[in-house]
Formats: C-alpha cells, sequence, structure tokens
C-alpha cells in the first residue's frame, strides 16, 4: 500500500494531495478555513453543534474501506480534501480534444466556463446544509439524526472540494468565488444561492427524505458528468464525491421506504384497506400514500429544473470543450463528439407534446436528465415493491416532465402529472390534487414531533433494516443527554 492513499492528518486541512507540499495553496485554505467555520456555526445544524455524533470520516479514498466511525462534535469534523486516485494515462475523453492526455492544469481558453461549472457545483452544497439546518429539532429518531448531520457533514466537505480546486487553479478570482460561496444564502431575498431548487424550504422530514432521494440524486447526475472532465483534479473530486454521494441517495430512498412500510402497516392493522381513505389512515398518526406521492411530485419537477434547458448552446460548448460529458461517457457507444448525432427531446410543438430529434450536442441537458428519470424510477420500483408486498393497492409513479416546471420546453404552460395540457383555471382547480396543498402541509407538521429516545421511532416511519455501521437498533447514534 503506498501512503498516498492515507490522508494526511497533520496539516489543519486533512488531504491525500500534499497540501503541505503546496504552500501557496495551504495559505489560502487555511485563510479560508475561519469564514467556513463561522458558517458553519451560524447556518449548519442548529441546537446540536455541541452534540456527539457517531459520524463517518474519510480516512482514504480506498473503495474498500474509506472510512472510520467514531464518536465527534460536528465543527470538529476533520473535513478534508480528497481526490480519488489518478488514473494512469488517462485521455480527455470526449469532445474537440478526444485522444489528449488529460489536462492537469486548466487550459486558457476554458478557464471561465471551468470555473463557473465548479462554483455552480460548489453553491448547492452549503445550501441544502442550510436548508436543512431547522430538522434536527424535530428528528424522528436517534438513527435519523445522524444521517441528517452525516449528510450535513459531508455537503460541507463537498464545499471544501470545490473551494480546493478554485484555490488551487483559479488565481484570484477564484479565491474570490470560494468567498462568495460563504456569502449566499439559501432562499434569502439579496442573496439567494444560484439555483431555484436551492432556495425552496426543507420544512419537515418528509421533505428532507424526498429531497436526499431526487436532488441529490440531481446531484450524483451532475457529479457524473463531471467526474468524467478532461480536467483531471476536476474529475478526480468528483469521483470521490460520489462515493459519499451514494449514502445521501441511501437516506433519502429509505427514509422514504420506512415511511410507506409504516403507513401500509398500520393501515393493514386497522383494516383500512382504501389508500384514499385519506381522513382515516391520516387518524392513524401515519402520512397517506397519496401525500407522499404528492411529495414526490413537488421534488421531482423541483429537481427536473436544475438540468437546465432541454436544448441548451452552454451544454453543448462544456460538451465539446471536454469539460462536462454524459453519464457514463465511457461507456456509451458512439464516437463521443457528436457533431453528427441526434437525441429525442421532449418539446412543445404547436401546443401538443411531442418527441423531436435534435442535434445530439444540444440535448446534452435533455439526456442527463433522461438517465435521471431513469435512476429515479428504480427506486419508485423499490418503493413501490414494499407496498405491494403489504397487499395495500397503491403505486407511485413520476409525474411527466411537463408538470409543474419553471425551467425550459414546458416552463409557461400547466400539464397534468399524466403529461395532458391545461388551461390555467383548469391548473388552478387541480392543483391541490397533485402538489402538498397547505392542509397537507399542516398535517405532516402536526407529526413533527421529536422522538429522541434510544431504540425509539415515531408513529410514522418503521425503523431501519440495519443499523449504520452494523450497530444495533437502540445505538445511541447521537448523545443527546450531556455526560
Ligand atoms: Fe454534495
Ligand atoms: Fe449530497
Amino acid at each position: 500500500m503506498s501512503t498516498s492513499i492515507n490522508v494526511d492528518y497533520s496539516t489543519k486541512i486533512p488531504n491525500n494531495i500534499n497540501l503541505a507540499g503546496d504552500q501557496r495553496v495551504l495559505k489560502g485554505l487555511e485563510q479560508w478555513h475561519p469564514g467556513y467555520i463561522d458558517w458553519w456555526m451560524t447556518m449548519g445544524p442548529e441546537g446540536f453543534q455541541t452534540k456527539e455524533v457517531y459520524l463517518r470520516t474519510a480516512v482514504s479514498v480506498d473503495p474498500k474501506g474509506w472510512a472510520k466511525f467514531d464518536y465527534i462534535k460536528m465543527p470538529e469534523y476533520r473535513w478534508g480534501i480528497l481526490l480519488a486516485h489518478a488514473e494512469e494515462g488517462r485521455k480527455v475523453n470526449f469532445g474537440a480534444s478526444k485522444g489528449e492526455t488529460a489536462w492537469h492544469e486548466v487550459p486558457g481558453e476554458h478557464r471561465a466556463a471551468l470555473r463557473r461549472l465548479i462554483v455552480i457545483q460548489g453553491d448547492t452544497e452549503p445550501a441544502s446544509v442550510e436548508q436543512q439546518r431547522h430538522l434536527g429539532a424535530t428528528a424522528p429518531s436517534l438513527y435519523d439524526m445522524r444521517n441528517l448531520f452525516q449528510v450535513n457533514v459531508e455537503e460541507g466537505r463537498h464545499l471544501w472540494a470545490m473551494v480546493y480546486l478554485l484555490h488551487k487553479y483559479f488565481g484570484k478570482d477564484g479565491r474570490e468565488e470560494a468567498e462568495g460561496l460563504l456569502e449566499r444564502r439559501s432562499g434569502d431575498a439579496d442573496k439567494p444561492r444560484m439555483l431555484g431548487a436551492f432556495n425552496e424550504v426543507t420544512p419537515d422530514w418528509l421533505s428532507f427524505f424526498m429531497f436526499t432521494f431526487f436532488t441529490d440524486r440531481d446531484g450524483k447526475m451532475q457529479l457524473e458528468s463531471l467526474a468524467q472532465s478532461g480536467f483531471d483534479p476536476l474529475s478526480r473530486t468528483c469521483r470521490f464525491m460520489l462515493t459519499e454521494e451514494a449514502h445521501h441517495m441511501f437516506v433519502g430512498e429509505t427514509g422514504v421506504s420506512r415511511i410507506a412500510e409504516r403507513t401500509c402497516e398500520a393501515m393493514k392493522a386497522a383494516g383500512v384497506d382504501d389508500p384514499y381513505d385519506i381522513e382515516r389512515v391520516r387518524k392513524l398518526g401515519v402520512i397517506d400514500l397519496p401525500t407522499l406521492q404528492k411529495k414526490a411530485n413537488l421534488h421531482y419537477s423541483l429537481s427536473l429544473d436544475l438540468f437546465g434547458s432541454e436544448i441548451s448552446t452552454n451544454a453543448a460548448n462544456f460538451y465539446t470543450a471536454g469539460l462536462k460529458g454524459r453519464f457514463q461517457e465511457t461507456k456509451i457507444d458512439d464516437d463521443h463528439v457528436l457533431t453528427r448525432a441526434h437525441y429525442p427531446v421532449t418539446k412543445l410543438v404547436g401546443g401538443d407534446i411531442k418527441l423531436v430529434d435534435e442535434p445530439a450536442l444540444s440535448a446534452i441537458n435533455m439526456r442527463l436528465r433522461d438517465d435521471y428519470t431513469r435512476d429515479c424510477q428504480g427506486g419508485l420500483n423499490r418503493w413501490n415493491k414494499v407496498i405491494e408486498k403489504t397487499g395495500i393497492k397503491f403505486e407511485f409513479k413520476l409525474p411527466h416532465v411537463a408538470f409543474h416546471r419553471q425551467i425550459g420546453e414546458f416552463k409557461d404552460v400547466e400539464a397534468s402529472p399524466d403529461g395532458k395540457l391545461l388551461s390555467a383555471a383548469g391548473w388552478k382547480t387541480r392543483k391541490d390534487e397533485w402538489l402538498p396543498s397547505s392542509d397537507d402541509g399542516a398535517f405532516i407538521e402536526s407529526l413533527m414531533k421529536p422522538c429522541w429516545e434510544r431504540g425509539k421511532f415515531a408513529s410514522w416511519i418503521a425503523p431501519p433494516k440495519v443499523g449504520i455501521d452494523n450497530k444495533p437498533g437502540d445505538f445511541e447514534y447521537v448523545k443527546i443527554n450531556p455526560t
């Protein structure tokens, strides 16, 4: 085993990139550090900064064992800079420079575009921490609380990952962008985060689970396509971030799955067969399945917006420049230049929704979004299996891509979840059937009571199948009481 695999914890900023040998960047990051801690203390998880949390910390980038678990207070988490191993002889795998040796420095002509990609990715990381900062107070169990905090500290680390690239490769303007990442705030009227979904609120735990399922999954797709980048440091950074990201989606998927499971169990026990008998189901202290569907509709549609316009010159330029590829680029069987290829795009044509062949280069966003939809569908299929096993007749469905959109082809029209176009009035009368209403919100909020006893879970969510790090169900994942 070479020593480069292990993370150097001797410097203030843990890293596996020999930061000690790069005094300029080390100094810059050490100067950025206090501002980060300040941000974490004011915008990070509220009310739990002094509690000991059973967290994993990355100690290597070895896929077989990269994390160690221990009790730690969140502000003392060792946020580090970790890059996946360099792939020997890696090439630029797509675009006009296809076949060149991958870049280890920023190509001058792509500098602005690359910086923009890194800043946009970087901005989402602290944003989600801000959105989720009040959730600890209503955690349905210590297990869930721990998972929330794990996600939060790792989003913090992802911010570090992007800030490292800015400091290392973009000089003064990189350092300024790194400051900006600490200045914007989710939902702020004057200085909002850059992307819409990251300025929405995450008011309750159902929203949190849906967010980690749908919106962190957008993050996964973005990281997957940046991991293909010809700019090797970005690729290596994103590859390791993806390792952590998998847990975030696990939290979301199992969270919703456990809620659906609990609802079905409670319905069976009470002899309620009809999932649409909402009043009776809610009386059981569980969240009815149609409301889960509405929440999924909301988070899926907000997350689709994150992919940008279906037809995008920017996306085409990023691709041709070799900066941002497609999902699993190197596994796709085509020329990876795409100057002559086409891709079917869902568009609005003369008042109808149609599939239209467009130049594949312009349709890069659309393709990534399609890959995302498939990935989401896999999760929904697993949720549906859980429901099916209980004998309750209900199936989650992803709404049509025209439903509830703010960006792209369908931003100016209204459509139902099954993709029928509606008049403004038609939408208004039916909207509450498809998106969470204020009544739904109030009901969910009424369930959000803390459940912090070891081994206990709130009425509306089933316990997990297995604990974190193989710990038993009644493990004290967060030490709430001072010892
Ligand atoms: Fe992240
Ligand atoms: Fe994430």
